[in-house]
Order: structure tokens, then sequence, then C-alpha cells
């Protein structure tokens, strides 16, 4: 029994999770999250953008060695950074700016300077940018550390792709102790935001089949997407996830999915499986539910491979180790 605990944390080291509290900065910066909560709507009243990028940033690093902000590190002429893989799948640069711009507004105010980390100045941007964009607000847990290592080779393979079926998504998902409900509540992020035509033109042009366009695709939406997607489109083209309410944290995400108007494979896919197409038609129709699974699950998420004592350190500059 006592081998078998002592595993389980060894093991899984999103299980220490227990050290993190939501008045984690009480003593030493009291007033944190009302500091971070006004840079974050100043940006936001700037630019839309602040809202997707902030929230998809927090999911890339929690999922690539834990939130630990080791995302935000920028690369050098020795070590290409997690940021700088392929796959951080063009994280809009409204993200980091951000969290950059809360940090400054945090270290301004005597006594919090260099006392709250990146990792958790992102997990409350993130929070805030829900609540600004009509989503549930939600205490946060507070207590994670930065991290001491970033490289592009350690994000292969940590990040799901769209062309994902459920299998797949909650392998991965699994992999970072979050369930399947967890994950299709998570995946509702996708009410906002942009993507490039090349993560879903396989759903429209396969020329595998004799039919072409993906069976589970919506017609009317599937003409849609070929006149915004065009065969040759420009790659830096990208088009609403939620063409319903892009700019709205709802549940509609939903509702699209009971339509065949998931973008994803790894969207729809959460409808047509057996296995998930309950909670689908449960939160579609009913919002309250949703938001309470939305608020456990990115409990869930922020609390995946935190670093604590010797494993981590607070930045002064969140793209820089010290
Ligand atoms: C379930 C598996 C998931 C897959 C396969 C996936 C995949 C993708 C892809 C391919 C894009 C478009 C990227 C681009 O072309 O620029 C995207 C965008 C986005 N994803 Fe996900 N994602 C998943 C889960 C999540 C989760 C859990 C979150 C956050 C909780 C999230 C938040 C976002 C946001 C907000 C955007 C829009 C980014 C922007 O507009 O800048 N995704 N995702
Ligand atoms: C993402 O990766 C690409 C290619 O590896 C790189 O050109 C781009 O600057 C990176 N994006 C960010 C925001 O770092
Ligand atoms: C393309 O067609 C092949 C052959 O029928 C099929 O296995 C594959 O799932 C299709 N891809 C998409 C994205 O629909
Ligand atoms: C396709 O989407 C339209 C709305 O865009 C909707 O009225 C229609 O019912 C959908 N078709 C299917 C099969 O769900």
């Amino acid at each position: 029994m006592f081998l078998l605990l002592v595993n389980l944390f060894l093991l899984h080291p999103y299980l220490s999770s227990a050290q993190l509290r939501q008045d984690f900065y009480a003593n030493v910066c009291p007033n944190v999250e009302n500091i971070v909560k006004e840079a974050v709507t100043t940006k936001f009243l700037q630019t839309f953008t602040t809202v997707p990028a902030t929230l998809r940033l927090f999911f890339h690093d929690c999922f690539v060695q834990g939130c630990d902000a080791s995302v935000m590190i920028a690369s050098t002429p020795n070590n290409e950074a997690e940021k700088d893989h392929p796959e951080n799948l063009s994280l809009a640069g409204d993200g980091f700016d951000t969290v950059i711009k809360a940090k400054a507004a945090v270290d301004a105010v005597p006594g919090c300077t260099n006392q709250v980390s990146c990792a958790d100045i992102l997990a409350m941007a993130t929070r805030d940018v829900i609540a600004l964009s009509g989503g549930p607000s939600y205490a946060v847990e507070l207590g994670r550390l930065d991290g001491l290592s970033s490289t592009s080779s350690s994000v292969g393979g940590k990040l799901p792709k769209p062309d994902f079926n459920l299998n797949q998504l909650n392998s991965m998902f699994s992999d970072n102790g979050i369930s399947q409900i967890d994950m299709i509540a998570l995946s509702a992020a996708h009410t906002l935001g942009f993507s490039h035509c090349d993560q879903f033109s396989n759903r429209l042009y396969n020329f595998s089949t004799s039919n072409k366009v993906d069976p589970t695709l919506n017609k009317t939406y599937a003409a849609q997407l070929m006149l915004q997607c065009p065969q040759k489109v420009d790659p830096e083209v990208a088009i609403d996830m939620d063409p319903s309410t892009p700019q709205e944290f709802d549940n509609v995400y939903f509702t699209n999915l009971q339509q065949g108007m998931g973008l994803f494979t790894s969207d729809q896919v959460l409808f047509t499986d057996d296995r998930s197409k309950p909670t689908i038609d449960t939160w579609a129709s009913d919002t309250t539910a949703f938001e309470k699974a939305f608020v456990t699950a990115m409990t869930n998420l922020g609390r995946v491979g935190v670093k604590t004592g010797s494993q981590g350190n607070i930045r002064s500059d969140c793209s820089v180790f010290n």
C-alpha cells in the first residue's frame, strides 16, 4: 500500500497539486487578482484576440511539461524553445503580450515585485478573458512556480491534433490526468477564436473518397467553408471556429455540433461517437450545467504538472529564464 502511494506520487506529478491554494498570495501581494484583471481588461478592450490567444496559450502551456509558463520562453541561439516548435500551431502573439503586460502591472506594485509567477499570471489572465467574453468566472488556484526548461523537442506528441478520434483524444487527455467529461468541457473553448484552413481542409477535399466531403459535416456549412477556404487558399487565412457567435464564450459550441457544424474532426467526433454524444446533448440545452463542468475542467487543467520547490522559480521576465 505504501509503495503504491509512493508510486502514484512519483509517477504522476499532477497529483502533487494539493499545494495550490486560492489565497496563495494573500500575504505578499493581496491585490494581485485585481491588478491582473485590470491589465487584462485594458488589453481586451484593445483587441478581442486577447481572449482566444490567452485561453489557448494556457492550454498549450499546461499540456507541454505542465502549467509552468515554459511556453512563454523565447528561443535563444543555443535553445529552440517550446513556442517555436511547428506544433505551437500559430499561437497568437496577443496571448504572450497579455501575460507580459499583466506581469509588468503586478511588478509595478511595491511588495509584489518578482513575487508572482508567470504561470499563475497566465492562469489568472485565462480566468479573466473567459469572464470578459461572457463565460463563467471562478476562483483560480495559485501557487505554481515557473519551469526551468523549455525545448522545442519536448512539444512533439504532447498536443492533440484536429483529426483525432475519441480514443486518441481520451488517451492524450488522460496522460494529463484529464477525464473524458473534462476534455469535452474544455473543447468548448472552440466557441471562440480562429483556425487556419489547413487544419480542417482534409474534411472538405478528400480525394481518397468518392464523395470527397466528410459526411459528418453539415452540407450548408461545408459549402460555406469551401468559399472561405478554397483549395489554394493563402495559408494566412483564418476563419471563425464558431460561425454563429464567434465572440461569445457560450454553449453554442454544443448546438453547433448537433447540427454537424463542428469545425475539426476532433470537435464533431464528440457528437458522432455514442460515448460522448449524451454529454453534448445535455450541455447544448443546459448552460448552467456546462459552465459548472467547464469551471471544474479548467481547475483540473490548471493542476497539470505544477512545479513547486526546487522544480521552479519566479521569473522576473516571463520570456527569459532567471
Ligand atoms: C480537444 C483537442 C483539441 C484540438 C485537436 C485542438 C486543436 C486546435 C486547432 C487546430 C486550432 C486552430 C489553430 C490555428 O489554425 O491557428 C485551435 C484553436 C484554438 N484552440 Fe484548440 N484544440 C483542442 C483543445 C483545446 C482546448 C482544451 C483549449 C482550451 C481550453 C483550446 C483552445 C483553443 C482556442 C481558444 C483556439 C483559438 C486560438 C486563436 O484564435 O488564436 N483548444 N485548436
Ligand atoms: C511558431 O512556430 C513557427 C515555426 O516553427 C514560428 O515561425 C513562429 O514564430 C512560432 N510562433 C510563435 C508565436 O512563437
Ligand atoms: C478520407 O477518405 C478516406 C477513405 O474513405 C477515409 O478513411 C478518411 O477518414 C477520410 N478523411 C476525412 C477527413 O474525411
Ligand atoms: C445544417 O445547418 C443548418 C443551419 O446552418 C441547419 O438549419 C440544418 O438543420 C443543419 N443540418 C443538419 C443535418 O443538421
